[in-house]
């Protein structure tokens, strides 16, 4: 199958994986509310790769990889690309997972994270941990692209306990990743202080001259559309990939849409709602929901105390009432 990553003519947004964030559900809310164009590639939140090659594990963690038809149509309509993003420790269980996923499922791309600095998964030497063993890394990437015809991406950060992204970003090249998206904070670091955009300049200089083929994207504090584009020109990176910038602003991928009113917000978070319950309900907690309400109810009068009240909310049927008295 064709890299897609090597197709876009323009600017490339993407969002990033979101453990318990970007589910079929809100990926679809986000993409229903984004411009023509401004946001192109979508990732699942992060799967294990040890739990989806064990026949009883598979039926929980396979709920990552959940899509809906509607989120499926909406792919279709706005041309978005839809990654799987895979994580663990062992290549051959890469490579079977790889195979199982590309035969029984239908996505555009497989990415391997190397980038999470949880302790859970640091510890187990996945995820971040693998900066810190390149050749098992490299590796992992092999096994995945034996597995698959579908591009394989990797996201990752720029070093463990300080920036070693010469040295990182090299061995990753010599795999040949289908694309490479680096945040720019070592496995120490975290979500604290900012990200390094001048370590992710000096990783697009390399692989410009050791595999200019490769696209980089770059992530790490984009809080807004016109920043992408900044970060885009000044450091060279072929797209940015945007997490937390999507709980400032829901909006984000439809630059031109720069304040929305009270009513509208209202709206989304009902369709949020009636979507999750369709997906979720008796699946997930009805409580995970309440993490996005902060999300849309602000920057209008009586925000505060909206999200307050919802903060009550012990079942779906309360938060629709709630908003039919007001
Ligand atoms: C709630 C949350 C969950 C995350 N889950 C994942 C994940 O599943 N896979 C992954 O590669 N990164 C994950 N990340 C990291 C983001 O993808 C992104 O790299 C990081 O937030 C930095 O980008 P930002 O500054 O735009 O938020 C997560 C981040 C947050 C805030």
């Amino acid at each position: 199958m064709e890299n897609f990553w090597k197709h876009f003519s323009c600017p490339v947004f993407s969002l990033a994986p979101m453990e318990d964030v970007t589910d079929t559900v809100f990926r679809e809310i986000v993409m229903g509310m984004a411009a023509p164009g401004k946001l192109l590639v979508v990732f699942t939140e992060f799967t294990s790769v040890e739990g989806m090659n064990h026949p009883v594990g598979r039926t929980r963690v396979s709920e990552r990889l959940i899509v809906n038809e509607s989120e499926r149509d909406l792919l279709r309509k706005m041309n978005v690309k839809l990654v799987a993003q895979i994580w663990g420790r062992n290549p051959e269980i890469y490579h079977n997972v790889a195979k199982y996923i590309t035969e029984n499922y239908t996505f555009d791309g497989l990415d391997i994270n190397m980038g999470c600095p949880v302790k859970k998964v640091v510890k187990q030497g996945s995820c971040s941990a693998l900066i810190g063993e390149p050749l098992l890394a490299k590796e992992i990437i092999a096994a995945t692209k034996e597995g698959t015809n579908l591009p394989v991406s990797v996201k990752t950060r720029t070093g463990i306990k300080k920036h070693q992204t010469e040295d990182w970003i090299s061995h990753l090249l010599e795999a040949e990743p289908a694309a490479i998206i680096l945040h720019g904070r070592t496995q120490r670091m975290q979500s604290e202080g900012n990200a390094d955009w001048n370590e992710i300049k000096k990783a697009v200089q390399l692989k410009n001259q050791i595999n200019p083929n490769i696209p980089l994207h770059g992530n790490g504090d984009v809080f807004s559309y016109t920043d992408g584009l900044n970060k885009i020109e000044e450091t060279g990176v072929d797209g940015v990939m945007i997490g937390r910038g999507i709980f400032q602003n829901p909006w984000f991928f439809d630059p031109n849409k720069t304040e929305i009113a009270k009513e509208g917000r209202i709206e989304k978070l009902i369709q949020h709602t009636r979507l999750f319950e369709k997906t979720w309900a008796g699946k997930k907690n009805f409580n995970i929901l309440k993490r996005f309400y902060k999300i849309y109810l602000n920057s209008f009068e009586g925000a505060a105390k909206m999200r307050a009240d919802l903060m009550e909310a012990r079942n779906y049927s309360e938060v629709y009432s709630y908003f039919e008295m007001l």
